[in-house]
């Protein structure tokens, strides 16, 4: 059987072929690819095309090089990134070349085995043309994607940054004449015992500010201007508390008991902890007063080693096990007037004094446990 195997001569030829016909080629091209009016650059398009071409009737008399279809690739995806334009025309524009260049060789009389290597060649080289073009393209896209999204965030970042040193200064200024404020309605209570009203100013004035000085722990600003470190008595700190509360617990009709360890000291920042303990035990209570039976509220201590551990348990309903999860994240509340932040800030100033804080849950009884570090002799 004699093949008919085309001759370097004869496979030349075409090439010679397409660079005679480059004009008529172009133009008919031109006619048809799709163009934006407003944001494509006509000219651009057109001198990359006329450039294709080039490579591609070099590749068929000089040899095929995959650089030079890599970096016309790379130039025309940079382009259109730059100008933020859709690669899907472009790929439209060069599968329009590609079929227009076949469909004229096949038009040109050359013989069918010297016409299939050429087009062989033209449709590996528009193949690797498009897959270089695209990728690149994607990857410059991505890379802006990726740049905005940082920038977006930073600003975000810097703004909330900026909104939290102005409320939490503004929150610290507004502590110091509140405090004020306190002393004297005491004065006044001291001179004038029978004066209405005073108890519930003093009242809402400690509500307040409790809420300031949560707000503070939150924001951090109290760790860095007023953390004091000295030795506490914990089950003074807990009476303290206790007696803190006494009004919600006989408001509430709630039995409190409690079995504490005397004289176990800890070393820490007695208003952080103080915090914390009322914090939990304010919990405690809300949780109770939304239960009609008994309503029990009990602390204990245990000593373990060189740790205490301090138990608040109440028997008001269940935490189930997905919340428990959740609620010492920030801004979790299922109270009506709650900020959720509670717990929240209950957990940081724990772990700030290297303790623990956990919280079980069940039919009975929820408990919430700290444990700190003793202070040892
Ligand atoms: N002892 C408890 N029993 C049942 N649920 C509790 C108890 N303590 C906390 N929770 C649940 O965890 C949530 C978060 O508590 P957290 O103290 O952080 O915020 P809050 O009490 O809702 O608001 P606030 O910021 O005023 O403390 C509560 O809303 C409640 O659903
Ligand atoms: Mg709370």
């Amino acid at each position: 059987m004699v093949m008919n195997l085309p001759t370097a001569k004869g496979y030349k030829k075409i090439g010679k072929y397409l660079i005679d016909q480059k004009l008529t080629f172009l133009d008919f091209w031109e006619e048809q690819i799709i163009i934006h009016e407003n944001q494509d650059n006509k000219d651009l398009i057109k001198q990359n095309g006329f450039l294709m071409y080039q490579i591609i009737t070099n590749s068929i008399i000089d040899g095929f090089s995959d650089q030079d279809i890599k970096r016309l690739a790379y130039k025309v995806a940079q382009e259109r990134a730059d100008a933020n334009i859709n690669i899907g025309e472009f790929v439209y524009n060069v599968n329009l070349g590609r079929s227009i260049i076949i469909k004229y060789i096949n038009l040109s009389g050359f013989a069918q085995a010297e016409l299939q290597q050429a087009i062989d060649l033209i449709n590996k080289q528009f193949d690797l043309f498009c897959y270089y073009a695209v990728s690149r393209y994607t990857e410059i896209k991505d890379r802006k994607l990726q740049e905005k999204n940082i920038f977006i965030t930073q600003t975000h970042k810097d703004r909330l940054a900026i909104l939290g040193q102005m409320s939490s200064s503004f929150v610290h200024e507004f502590r110091n004449p509140l405090t004020s404020v306190m002393g004297f309605i005491k004065l006044l209570k001291n001179q004038h015992p029978d004066m209405p009203y005073l108890d519930v100013i003093s009242k809402e004035l400690d509500q307040l500010k409790f809420r300031i000085t949560q707000f503070l722990h939150t924001s951090k600003m109290n760790t860095v201007f007023e953390s004091k470190n000295e030795d506490i008595t914990i089950n003074v700190l807990l009476e303290e508390v206790i007696d803190f509360l006494y009004p919600s617990i006989v408001d509430g009709n709630i039995q409190v008991s409690s079995n504490i360890d005397e004289n176990i000291k800890i070393h820490g920042d007695r208003n952080e902890l103080k915090q914390v303990i009322l914090n939990l035990m304010m919990n405690a209570v809300d949780a109770v007063c939304e239960e009609g039976n008994q309503r029990r509220i009990s602390i204990d201590t245990e000593v373990e080693v060189d740790q205490i551990a301090i138990r608040i348990s109440n028997n008001g309903s269940i935490i189930n096990p997905d919340t428990l999860e959740i609620i010492f994240e920030p801004f979790y509340t299922t109270k009506k007037l709650g900020t959720g932040i509670g717990l929240f800030v209950c957990k940081n100033i724990i772990e700030k004094h290297n303790g623990t804080i956990n919280c079980v849950s069940n039919e009975s009884l929820t408990t919430f446990e700290i444990t700190l570090p003793i202070k040892k002799y």
